[in-house]
Formats: C-alpha cells, sequence, structure tokens
C-alpha cells in the first residue's frame, strides 16, 4: 500500500470520526522576524499588498453580495481600493518556501472530493472562502515539492460549476467546483470552492495549499454558502460557534463550540457591527489604549486571523506610538507605517469595548530588532489605510494570541476569554 494510500484512509477515518477539534501547526512567537532576529520588512510589505487586496476584494464581494454601499458604513460613497498591482512583489526578493515556517499562518489539515485528498490550509477569520491548488495549475508556484494539488479526475464528488470563475485579487484564480470537504470530523456535502489554475508570486513563499475562510456567507467570492455555515445547515456541527486558540504550541480550531480547557472566566461577548448585512467579524466602539490609557476611541476593529500584525489608519497609529516612551517612527514603506520602540520596555497595548482590556502579549509585540545590534524592537502595531474606512482598524494574530476567541453566527457575536 503507498503512503498516500494509507494517507487517505487514514483522513477517512478522521472524518468519520466525530471529532471537531483541528490542531492547528505551531509556529513560533513572533513572525516577520528573520534567523537573526532582525525584522523582515520585504515580508511586511508583501503581507501588508496582500492584506489590502484580500479586503478590498472582501468589499467588492460584500457590495455584490447585499446591494448595500459598504459594511462600515451605509454610505455608497465609499470607494474600494485600487488592486494593487504584482509588480510591486516581483521587483522584491521572495524568501524560498522552506524558510517561511514562521510566517503568520495557522495552517491546518482539511480534505476535498472523493476518495479524499488532502491539503494544507490557512484558517482565515477575514475571508469567506474556500479555495486549494488545482492539478492544472502548472506554473512553478505550484509545483513546489510538498504542494498538495486537488484532481478533480480522481473525485466522484466533484461536480463543475458551469462557467464559474474565481479570481481573488490578481493573486489567485481558477474554475469553480462543488465536491466533499472534511474539515476534522466535520464532512461538508457540495461545497463550493475555488480551484487555482494560477498563483501569483504573492503565495511564492507562502507554505500552504490553500485558504479557508471563516467570515460571514456575504464576503463570499461565489455567493455560495461558506465550509462553516454549511456545516451548520447540514447539521455536522453542534453549535452555530467555533473557537479559536492561537498560540506558538497546541493551537487549535474548535467548530461547533468552545474548547472551555483553553480558558478561564467567562466569555465577553459584543455584538458584531452590521452595517445592514453581516460580512466582517467587525466590532464597533473599540477603544485603543497605551498602558491602560485610552488613547484612540470610535474604532471598527476587524478580527483577522489571516493578518499577521495589527494594522490601523496610520493617524491613529502614530497617535497610539506618542505614548509610547521611546517610541520612533521607523519606516514608511508601500503606505505601511513601521514604529519602532526599546526592546527593553514592551508597550501594553491593548483593546477594550467596555469590559476588559484585551493587550497584544509582550511576546508578540516585536517583530524583531530594526537591525543587528538594535537595542529597538519593530511594533507589531502597523499604519496602514486598508481601504475599509477612515477608523476601521485589523487585529491580526499578534493581538489574536491574547486570548481565547469565539465566533457566533447565532448571536451575531465575538467574545473573547483569558487564556489559562
Ligand atoms: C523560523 O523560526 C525558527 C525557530 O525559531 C528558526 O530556526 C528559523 O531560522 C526561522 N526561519 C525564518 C525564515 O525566519
Ligand atoms: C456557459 O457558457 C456557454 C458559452 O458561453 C453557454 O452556451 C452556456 O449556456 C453557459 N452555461 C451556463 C450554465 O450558464
Ligand atoms: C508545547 O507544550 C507542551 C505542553 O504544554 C510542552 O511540554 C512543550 O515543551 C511545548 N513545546 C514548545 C516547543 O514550546
Ligand atoms: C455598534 O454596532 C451595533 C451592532 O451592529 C449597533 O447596534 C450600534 O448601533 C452600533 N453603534 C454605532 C455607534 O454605530
Amino acid at each position: 500500500m503507498s503512503k498516500k494510500t494509507i494517507a487517505a484512509i487514514l483522513l477517512f477515518f478522521l472524518c468519520a470520526a466525530d471529532t471537531t477539534i483541528i490542531p492547528l501547526q505551531t509556529r513560533r512567537s513572533t513572525s516577520l522576524t528573520t534567523p537573526n532576529g532582525v525584522f523582515d520588512l520585504d515580508q511586511a510589505v508583501v503581507h501588508s499588498v496582500a492584506t489590502r487586496n484580500k479586503h478590498r476584494r472582501n468589499l467588492l464581494n460584500w457590495r455584490k453580495n447585499t446591494g448595500l454601499g459598504g459594511p462600515f458604513s451605509q454610505s455608497s460613497k465609499i470607494t474600494a481600493p485600487a488592486l494593487i498591482p504584482g509588480k510591486i512583489l516581483e521587483r522584491r526578493q521572495i524568501e524560498p518556501l522552506s524558510d517561511v515556517a514562521n510566517n503568520s499562518l495557522w495552517p491546518g489539515i482539511i480534505s476535498v472530493g472523493t476518495p479524499a485528498q488532502q491539503f494544507v490550509v490557512d484558517f482565515d477569520t477575514g475571508s469567506s472562502d474556500l479555495w486549494v491548488l488545482s492539478s492544472d495549475c502548472q506554473s512553478d508556484i505550484c509545483s513546489v515539492p510538498g504542494r498538495s494539488r486537488y484532481n478533480v479526475l480522481a473525485s466522484s464528488t466533484a461536480e463543475k460549476q458551469d462557467n464559474q470563475t474565481f479570481s481573488i485579487n490578481y493573486a489567485v484564480s481558477g474554475p469553480v467546483y462543488k465536491d466533499t470537504v472534511c474539515v476534522a470530523g466535520v464532512t461538508v456535502t457540495g461545497q463550493s470552492f475555488g480551484a487555482a489554475t494560477t498563483l501569483s508570486v504573492d503565495f511564492s513563499d507562502i507554505p500552504l495549499d490553500g485558504i479557508l475562510g471563516l467570515a460571514f456567507p456575504a464576503l463570499n467570492s461565489f455567493n455560495e454558502t461558506p465550509v462553516f455555515n454549511l456545516a451548520y445547515e447540514q447539521h455536522k456541527v453542534k453549535a452555530n460557534q467555533f473557537g479559536l486558540f492561537l498560540a506558538g504550541n497546541g493551537s487549535e480550531l474548535f467548530l461547533g463550540g468552545v474548547d472551555s480547557s483553553k480558558f478561564k472566566g467567562e466569555v465577553e461577548f459584543h455584538d458584531v457591527f452590521n452595517a445592514g448585512s453581516l460580512g466582517f467579524w467587525a466590532l464597533n466602539n473599540t477603544e485603543a489604549k497605551v498602558a491602560g490609557e485610552e488613547v484612540v476611541s470610535d474604532i471598527v476593529a476587524v478580527v483577522d486571523s489571516g493578518t499577521n500584525v495589527v494594522y490601523g489608519p496610520p493617524a491613529d497609529v502614530a497617535t497610539l506610538y506618542e505614548k509610547v516612551p521611546g517610541a520612533d517612527l521607523f519606516m514608511v514603506e508601500e503606505g505601511s507605517s513601521l514604529y519602532s520602540f526599546p526592546c527593553e520596555s514592551v508597550p501594553s497595548i491593548a483593546f477594550s469595548w467596555g469590559g476588559k482590556d484585551w493587550a497584544i502579549p509582550t511576546t508578540t509585540m516585536s517583530q524583531g530588532l530594526t537591525e543587528e545590534g538594535s537595542s529597538q524592537c519593530i511594533g507589531a502595531v502597523v499604519g496602514l489605510d486598508t481601504g475599509l474606512g477612515d477608523n476601521v482598524w485589523v487585529l491580526g494574530d499578534p493581538w489574536m494570541r491574547g486570548l481565547y476567541s469565539v465566533f457566533d453566527f447565532d448571536k451575531e457575536a465575538m467574545g473573547f476569554a483569558t487564556l489559562k
């Protein structure tokens, strides 16, 4: 029996079992840091461009699917920012695949098709599509050894969606299929997803076969039901809720409830911000604090596990670092303003919704030294106009690692709890 057959059989049992915990692969405590501990500017720029393009696509999908103006304002005047072309990236040195296990990714294994084909995907609360690489993608980026590609001909449950194609930014595109998808013990049938036949240079450094989006259906590119929502519709999960525990070690996604072994005390819930229709996992009335003092208020905060820093509007982020002793503007690069702070006194930066202050842990606040031998570290809070709106912040995983997060579709609420 081949290794592949054994893997398929194991996965069959895994999918048949009544388990809802998806272990996520480990990464170390900081991202965007090179092996010598120095901040990796190239990676940071690649990531900020990818984030802007991702949220641009989300805005366009939300509008197309809801017929409304903007997810954070009823105004139809909000315009999607321009797509940022790939050539920005092409002139940069991008590290080879094997070097970037340290990116901010929370990969776990899913399967697609019958018999099961396995893929390593990132679980992303900041988007709503599922896509995996297609066996028809022949480019160098797709052919990197170790990458899995979906072979539609090898799946007895595959259905091609006539004339439907998808294109996520300029980065990923291809035909749309429906097939059986298994995530840990949860199997959904007739799941729409994209099979990427082209993949841009954005992904060359990312050790993934695809992305599985966990945000609301209104952000879906195919106007179809995303994986978790379909699982709930098909009665495959017990509750319309999932929990995320992101850590250096033992990270997991819990489908259909929360894993109470990972947190202590009550979950602090807040209603998701809803400008006519739900799209992002976002909360309004957010305050940003430095050392317990409120510095910026009336923020709309998008909670996005697919982003490896915390982005805020450049003016807000400047105001924030003014309150941090010893902080300096390090560099403005491709619209990202990067700040440094003294490595020996890591600032406490927190977000609050009137309950507890939920701080970025000191272990994830630094993105590395400004240069070798420096005593200044690059902060995980970065100024960037993501195009989502003047008061919109994106709280990525340096912040999410400080708490247990709960995403509840029934309550239309998000909850946070203190880690054990
Ligand atoms: C990733 O992290 C590991 C462990 O800290 C380190 O050995 C490796 O060099 C890092 N790779 C990169 C590209 O930063
Ligand atoms: C797909 O496109 C072809 C050619 O453009 C057209 O004849 C056919 O009706 C389309 N099928 C569907 C389901 O839209
Ligand atoms: C991971 O967690 C386990 C149990 O909590 C611990 O024993 C182990 O040392 C940790 N490994 C790393 C690399 O931190
Ligand atoms: C904040 O969001 C909640 C939930 O959508 C909404 O009820 C409330 O009116 C919003 N407040 C403001 C000031 O927009």
